[in-house]
């Protein structure tokens, strides 16, 4: 029987499944993932997390592996190079939580802009006396401008979301969009152009090292005083520390995070804010998406071990495949 590496525990119909055809190990139960490949270097396929970095070593390591499918669209965690170099398949979870994800994005931007956590805590200290005609006053979203940096699936479909919202919508991609531009009137703006107009400013990119604190004191700065922050990408893109000042000093309004530089730490001082919400990176958290991402893994990697093409590879080995070549965007994982 090949035998087949799980991180961590996740849907026990998965797991179910991957018994069934292959000798299941739970990284889990054999001490965590970095002894477990110790201890399993035979494996052919892994069912990695994003919590859980796989670097060049561990991959060489691996002389047998044939597959990395990653339990999450993103997939930073991973040295991409090294697999490619290694032909060690690497596939991904995209559009299964595609629309969870994008209403996260959403539920922050409500949650900052109306005060939600605020107000919770508020009824919840017994300190509401009746309605008050100042209290806790947020910042209107109708006719608000979202700049939606990343215009992909989760991008887009958080830009739909806050048209519904009466929201103006421009975006930044580093390609041109203009099936975008055309279908929904979005306008791709530059960058500076962005965080300088919009109310709102939602991260959807990828992290690759070559965007690492694209969003820096500098950026922050130059954002509207009152502007609104979301990140449901990842924590990186962003220097937390700056965020932190900036909200801070009140210059933002606020922002809604899902994911930190350093996951699960979180800057000290964010907690202490009252203009920032903080999530547990709970971007796909739905059962039914959950379900979705664990069952892609199950046939991603049933497809690969039977010598098949995976269906939902990462970008990085469809372009390979097509060309011959592989390219990785960003410098190399440490
Ligand atoms: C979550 O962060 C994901 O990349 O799926």
């Amino acid at each position: 029987m090949k035998k087949v590496i799980l991180a961590h525990r996740y849907s026990e119909e998965a797991v179910e499944r991957l018994r069934r055809e292959f000798e299941l190990v739970i990284a889990d139960d054999e001490g965590g993932l970095a002894a477990c490949l110790r201890r399993h270097p035979d494996a052919e396929a892994l069912v990695a997390f994003l919590s859980d970095p796989l670097d060049g070593a561990a991959i060489q390591a691996m002389k047998k592996l044939r597959i990395v499918a990653n339990f999450a669209v993103g997939y930073n965690n991973i040295d991409v190079a090294r697999a490619l170099e290694r032909n060690v398949l690497v596939t991904h979870t995209p559009d299964v939580l595609t629309p969870a994800t994008a209403d996260l994005a959403m539920a922050l931007l409500l949650a900052v802009s109306r005060r939600l956590v605020e107000g919770d805590a508020f009824v919840r200290s017994g300190r509401f006396r009746g309605w008050d005609a100042g209290l806790l006053l947020g910042k209107e979203l109708n006719g608000a401008i979202l700049g939606v940096v990343g215009m992909g699936r989760i991008g887009l479909a958080t830009a739909l979301r806050a048209r519904a919202f009466g929201m103006k919508v421009v975006f930044y991609s580093r390609g041109a969009k203009p099936r975008i531009e055309k279908k929904y009137g979005f306008a791709r703006v530059t960058f500076l152009e962005l965080i300088r107009s919009a109310d709102v400013v939602s991260l959807h990119l990828p992290y690759s090292p070559g965007v690492r604190h694209l969003f820096n004191r500098d950026v922050f700065a130059l954002m509207k005083r009152d502007a609104i922050f979301i990140n449901t990408a990842r924590g990186p893109l962003m220097d937390e520390a700056a965020l932190a000042d900036a909200l801070e000093r009140n210059e933002l309004f606020g922002a809604g995070l899902d994911v930190y530089e350093q996951e699960p730490a979180v800057n000290g001082k964010l907690a202490g804010l009252k203009n920032a919400v903080l999530l547990p990176h709970l971007g796909s958290a739905t059962a039914a998406t959950r379900r979705a991402m664990a069952m892609m893994t199950v046939q991603a990697v049933r497809q690969a071990l039977a010598g098949k093409r995976p269906q939902h590879l990462i970008p990085e080995w469809k372009e390979k495949l097509k060309t011959g070549h592989f390219k990785v965007t960003g410098k190399r994982q440490k």
